[in-house]
């Protein structure tokens, strides 16, 4: 495929884009469907007794990992070819024993929400995997407090990796201190809980996204929040019901344009339907920080998510500091924040955000190392990066190591550079946005 600026050639060892800056980007558009949330809806649809909708999910390569691995324990899931998709629950507890090997293929949310619900339903055996990146992603995070809670989980490397066996049990409740705010390791546990008779605990050092808890609460589980102490209570066993999901756009891949805009001059873009769940807007916080002009418009709940519009215009961005509780709010923005970082004036520093080095890739050397080779002056710290604004880059020979946030990263980077930009094993955009090609060349003035 090719167009003015943009170049897309498949090949036997993945997908190259080659890029050439076209000027300001200009329109309105809408992203695809929030990844964390498509997960979540696609499990607990599942799980819950009676049917359930799902209107804007994500038809991206992770939430199809989630669709194959609960088919495979026995759910009727519609098939994913356009974004309204039914889910035939099986019921909590009912989950079949799978005939082959679960294959969560590059998505460590498929991978360890699962492995919750897994050891959770006894007496079947359960055995998951995932691609070369996945079994190299550290699953002791999970592993070590479902075995606290009784589970039996066998893994390579002291079963801190994956491939990982798992014979159901019935669990016994824990209070579990998280030592690292992630997500994932809370929505594991919460699954557990509601499997496993009386109370399950977590209490994390920040608060992580918190779709799983608003999720658990449409279902009908019987949950606690303490916001105070950064703690969810799950008490189980649960009775979920299905429901009516509606799936926002994902502020993840919205993060892409916004930097995109505030970086091109000239450029001034609308950004429909966006989940802005204070847990996840992060980005537009250290962005307005900078000096982005950012407005959001039509604030409203949709199924229990808040959404808006979001209107982002060209501006001079200013370096800062992000750091400190900020970072589980923006984790996966950090790649496109150092882009926008590197257009700004002045220095930034990102710190305690070590986290991005066991994610698809290790974001830090990735992006560091990408944007080195496209004149950037950028320093890897041991938990983030040192980045000296007011780059002239130029287009480079590049490659996303098989990571769909650092491949579309680059590619926005590729914007404000000089002459034309080469990004090797782009295909990887589809794991969360398969249609981030069609949105670009929309924004190019025609
Ligand atoms: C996610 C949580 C985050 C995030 C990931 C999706 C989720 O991971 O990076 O893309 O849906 O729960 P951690 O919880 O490991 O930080």
């Amino acid at each position: 495929m090719s167009a003015d600026g943009l170049t897309v050639c498949p090949s036997e060892t993945g997908t190259t884009w080659v890029i050439q800056p076209q000027g300001p980007l200009q329109g309105t558009i809408t992203i695809p469907g929030d990844k964390s949330i498509s997960h979540r809806a696609l499990m607990l649809g599942a799980l819950a007794s009676g049917k359930t909708t799902i209107q804007g999910l994500l038809l991206g390569e992770d939430p199809r990992s989630t669709a194959h691995c609960f088919r495979a324990l026995g759910a009727d899931i519609s098939e994913l070819n356009t974004e309204q998709v039914q889910v035939q629950g099986i019921g909590l507890g009912q989950l079949q024993e799978p005939t082959t090997v679960l294959d969560a293929g590059n998505s460590g949310t498929t991978l360890r929400l699962m492995l919750g619900i897994l050891a959770s339903h006894p007496d079947r055996l359960f055995t998951v995997t995932g691609d070369a990146s996945l079994r190299s992603r550290p699953m002791g995070r999970i592993v070590k407090p479902l075995q606290q809670m009784g589970a039996d989980i066998w893994g390579r490397q002291g079963d801190t990796l994956a491939p990982l066996a798992v014979r159901g049990r019935r669990l016994q409740p824990i209070h579990y201190p998280s030592p690292i705010a992630s997500a994932q390791v809370k929505s594991c546990l919460m699954f557990a809980g509601l499997m496993t008779e009386g109370q399950t605990t977590i209490t994390e050092p920040a608060l992580s996204r918190d779709h799983s808890e608003r999720m658990f609460a449409a279902f009908g589980a019987d949950i606690a929040i303490d916001p105070e102490t950064c703690s969810v209570t799950v008490t189980g066993p649960a009775q979920l019901q299905g429901q009516a999901i509606i799936v926002p756009g994902d502020i993840s891949s919205a993060a892409f344009w916004l930097v995109a805009a505030a970086i091109v001059p000239g450029s001034d873009v609308w950004i429909e339907n966006v989940g802005v769940n204070p847990t996840r807007t992060g980005v537009l916080e250290v962005l307005e920080q900078m000096g982005a002009k950012i407005t959001l418009a039509h604030q409203r709940t949709v199924a229990g998510e808040p959404v808006a519009d979001i209107h982002i215009q060209h501006s001079l961005l200013q370096g800062t500091i992000i750091e400190g509780p900020v970072i589980p709010r923006l984790v996966d923005e950090v790649p496109i924040l150092a882009v926008a970082a590197l257009c700004a004036q002045g220095q930034t520093i990102i710190r305690d955000a070590e986290e991005l080095r066991v994610k698809e890739s290790d974001r830090l050397t990735a992006m560091a190392t990408q944007l080195q080779k496209m004149g950037a002056q950028l320093t890897e710290l041991p938990d983030g990066l040192e980045i000296q604004g007011g780059a002239s880059l130029q287009g480079a020979e590049v490659e996303s190591f098989g990571d769909h946030r650092v491949g579309m990263s680059l590619a926005i980077a590729a914007l404000n550079a000089t002459g034309s930009t080469t990004i090797h094993r782009a295909e990887a955009a589809s794991i969360s946005y398969p249609n981030f090609v069609t949105t670009l060349q929309q924004l190019w003035p025609s």
